[in-house]
């Protein structure tokens, strides 16, 4: 039995190792923590439970045989964030560069298929250089096997995929069907071929970084939520935002004691809109001063900042934001904008949790590019979203809400439960100088500014919306959080279902 047991922990040591300690300490080099150790701060402590620790890979091309490491390459098993369970995998880069064989696949599948099991949420942590080179179409199949869970996944339990290294072929399309992705500066890559093929079939050239790098992901192409400065702090904030999230669509939203009193007036906001309607100001303020202690978690942060997305919670409970940003294009919708909204607002729906909208929006963002590129279906997005989402939804008009912008943006006739209006909204189909530039075409200045001022008076309110009912009350601004928090806590037995379908068929 002593024999036994010390084989086990000879065995479990030797697992532990990965690649071995050269190979650890080239990991460490890079500023990257190994697999283990990213699981010891993600989770909670000593939560961790491992399976599939003695997993090896059965190829035996190009001298594989001989070269087996058990664990092969990943570390799967489940542990607890803040005392909720958590499935997890975690790629080890120290062994066959964490890239991805069939037995390798095996064991994300298996964590993936016990998470769904038991409606609990996966979070990924991956660092792998794609499908394993030696093992071809084996290693093929076995992304496709994680890619087949993902999508089986997606609206059941939240998937987060935290990209900690080179992340290459195969191994940046599961992360992508993932509902989350965080990125970890100078220290991780997402591409679908790399510098070297780009260089060989464009003959254009470019670092890594600038191809796929967190800054790139997380600014241009907005493929990932967040760029964090090191592995710690992307773990950290994995947790705190974990913390947001209910366990599975089958499960209410997390819960959590506050002191901030849901009826906490704000008398700043009272004069949060400036005096002169082309004044910005930052919606950020508002979010901030809505939320429970201020707290919000904002994610693409730096990707189409004209909308803003996040988490708040209202009297501990989870929140959904949405909010147009005057301070960034006036808070136009365009089709980054629009295409970012719309995936929030569609995690929200699918995993129960409200939608709070903050509304000042010019309008759709003209121009050629934008309608080039197809500004009508991306904008149709967001449109589609939140016509759809069942979910309880509030929506507060600050300032602007023209044109079709203003349908979109969870109005009453897309099913908004609560539509609130601060008395500085102007609600119409344009603003007033556009408006009347258009009606009397060829007037001259002087009956042009008359003109403008007759529109603003009669349209550049929240009281004509407010007449027909489009608007439920017409609300002080200090009093916002009192009327967001009152109205959710009424909404929390919300039921509405939409009619039954195999799925819809939103303009993707
Ligand atoms: C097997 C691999 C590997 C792979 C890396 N390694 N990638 N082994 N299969 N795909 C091994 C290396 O041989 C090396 O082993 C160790 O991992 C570390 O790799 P290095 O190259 O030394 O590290 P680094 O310089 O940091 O470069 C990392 C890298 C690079 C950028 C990821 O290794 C790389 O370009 N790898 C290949 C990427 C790729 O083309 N993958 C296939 C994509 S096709 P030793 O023993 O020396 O430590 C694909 C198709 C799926 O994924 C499509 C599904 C839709």
């Amino acid at each position: 039995m002593t024999t036994t047991i010390a084989e086990l922990e000879r065995r479990r040591a030797a697992a532990r190792l990965g690649g071995g300690p050269k190979r650890i300490d080239a990991q460490h080099a890079k500023g990257r923590l190994t697999a283990r150790e990213r699981l010891s701060v993600l989770l909670d402590e000593g939560s961790f439970e491992e399976v599939d620790t003695f997993v090896e890979h059965n190829a035996t091309d190009f001298g594989m045989a001989e070269q087996k490491i058990p664990g092969d390459g990943v570390v799967t098993g489940s542990g607890t964030i803040n005392g909720r369970l958590v499935y997890v995998f975690a790629q080890d880069f120290t062994v066959f560069g964490g890239s991805l064989s069939e037995r390798h696949a095996q064991k994300i599948c298996k964590v993936m298929d016990a998470a769904m099991k038991v409606g609990a949420p996966v979070i990924g942590l991956n660092d792998s250089g794609g499908a394993r080179i030696q093992e071809g179409v084996a290693s093929l199949a076995g992304y496709a096997e994680v890619f087949q869970r993902n999508v089986l996944a997606s609206g059941v339990i939240p998937q987060i995929s935290l990209i900690m290294g080179p992340c290459a072929g195969g191994a940046v399309y599961s992360p992508a069907m993932t509902d989350f992705i965080f990125m970890v500066k100078d220290s991780s890559y997402m591409f679908v071929t790399g510098p070297d093929v780009v260089k060989t079939v464009t003959n254009e050239v470019v670092t890594q970084e600038e191809l796929g790098g967190a800054v790139t992901h997380t600014s241009k192409s907005g493929v990932a939520d967040v760029a964090f400065e090191n592995d710690i702090d992307a773990l950290l904030a994995a947790r705190e935002f974990f913390d947001f999230l209910p366990l599975s669509n089958r499960m209410d939203v997390p819960e959590r004691p506050t002191s901030d009193p849901g009826d906490r007036a704000d008398e700043s906001l009272d004069t949060l809109i400036p005096p002169s309607a082309n004044q910005p100001y930052d919606m950020h303020e508002l979010i901030r001063k809505v939320a429970d202690e201020g707290d919000f978690f904002e994610l693409q942060p730096n990707h189409a900042g004209n909308i803003i997305i996040g988490f708040c919670r209202i009297e501990g409970r989870s929140v959904g934001v949405v909010a147009n940003q005057p301070l960034s294009l006036a808070g136009v919708l365009d089709i980054n904008s629009s295409k970012k909204a719309a995936r929030f607002v569609r995690f929200c729906d699918a995993f129960d949790i409200p939608i709070l909208t903050f509304v000042d929006v010019p309008g759709f963002l003209p121009g050629v590019g934008q309608e080039h590129n197809g500004i009508i279906k991306h904008g149709a997005k967001l449109l589609f979203a939140y016509a759809e989402a069942t979910v309880p939804k509030i929506t507060v008009i600050t300032r602007k809400a023209y044109g079709g912008a203003y349908d979109v943006m969870a109005s009453k006739h897309l099913r908004g439960d609560l539509n609130y209006a601060w008395p500085t909204a102007e609600i119409a189909v344009m603003g007033a100088k556009g408006a009347v530039e258009i009606i009397f075409r060829g007037r001259t200045p002087d009956e042009i500014a008359e003109r403008t001022q007759e529109y603003e008076e009669r349209f550049a309110n929240p009281f004509v919306a407010a007449s027909m009912g489009f608007i439920d009350e017409v609300i002080m601004p200090h009093s916002t959080r009192r009327r967001v928090a009152l109205g959710l806590r009424k909404l929390r037995g919300k039921s509405l279902e939409n009619p039954w379908k195999k799925h819809d068929n939103i303009p993707l």
